[in-house]
């Protein structure tokens, strides 16, 4: 490319740039700025033809017609290009020993029932029956009785209850901690599923040779006053999908033992499962002091 070329590119990037000095809030100038050198940095590396463009401008325009109140595809795109993780990871940077962060993911729902401790919040899901422990602490192993934790997770079938389209409540609950901190609740071993790949996201996919599984997880939200809110999820050590998650959302620390109890095994508070296997795991979080 001639240097007169570069020139004429540069200064238009420049110019736009420019356009935003006047702005008065000087975040969202910084934030424009930035926009436009990044995005132009862009166009000129891959030197986007005309018809990449109006190729893109599809893609978008079927990304948004295909979003309502139950379907963000645009959500789904920036997890699939790893943005949805970066901004957690930028929002919430690692604090001592403080338990990490990772993505909300679309199915989080306000209102979950309120589940006493040790009880179950499969709600009729189908899956193995999955014993789940732990204490929610301070960075200095200080317990914090009364945090509210929030539990979600797909069922057997690789779908959570929202996405069936009734009005079933299932695989989901809320409960807080007592007053040493500690949790207890049965829940069903968590399984891979795919995110939903039947739209423009899922064709991204296809066409790049991704695949849309997400490893095996249960989400958390662990909410207590004066420590910083965690959205999380714990995975399944030995999950083959663990290096390939489709949103890039496992961390190592999140890795957990589910350990298989042969059947018969007597259950931690001795509720009867008869010859069926169940599992159990253990996961003590730590929360980081509010900022
Ligand atoms: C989830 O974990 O529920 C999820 C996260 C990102 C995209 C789709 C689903
Ligand atoms: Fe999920």
């Amino acid at each position: 490319m001639s240097s007169e070329q570069a020139g004429r590119e540069q200064q238009l990037t420049d110019r736009v740039v420019a356009s935003f000095d006047a702005t008065a809030d000087p975040r969202l100038k910084e934030v424009m700025g930035a926009l436009t050198r990044h995005l132009h940095a862009f166009v000129r590396e891959v030197r986007l033809t005309e018809a990449e463009w109006q190729q893109a401008i599809a893609f978008l325009t079927a990304t948004g017609h295909i979003t309502d109140e139950r379907r963000q595809e645009f959500i789904l795109l920036s997890d699939v290009l790893g943005a949805s993780m970066q901004t957690v990871t930028v929002n919430n940077q690692a604090y001592e020993n403080a338990t990490e962060a990772t993505v909300v993911g679309p199915f989080f729902v306000e209102g979950s029932p309120l589940i006493p401790l040790g009880g179950d919040i499969s709600g009729g899901a189908p899956g193995e029956p999955c014993w789940v422990e732990g204490t929610v602490t301070d960075t200095r192993g200080a317990p914090i009785p009364n945090a509210r934790i929030e539990v979600w997770e797909a069922d057997d079938d690789g779908l959570y209850d929202v996405q069936y389209g009734d009005d079933r409540v299932a695989a989901r609950g809320h409960f807080f901690t007592d007053a040493e901190g500690a949790y207890r609740f049965w829940a069903i071993v968590p399984t891979p599923y795919p995110i939903p790949h039947d739209g423009p996201v899922g064709r991204l996919l296809a066409a790049t040779g991704r695949s849309p599984m997400r490893a095996s997880h249960l989400h958390f939200l662990v909410e207590a006053a004066g420590s910083r809110t965690l959205v999380t999820h714990i995975f399944v050590r030995g999950d083959e999908l663990l290096d390939r998650d489709s949103v890039f959302g496992v961390r190592d620390s999140l890795v957990k033992d589910f350990e298989a109890q042969p059947p018969g095994t007597p259950t931690p508070d001795g509720r009867d499962l008869g010859d069926h296997r169940w599992t159990r795991v253990r996961f003590d979080i730590v929360l980081a002091p509010e900022v």
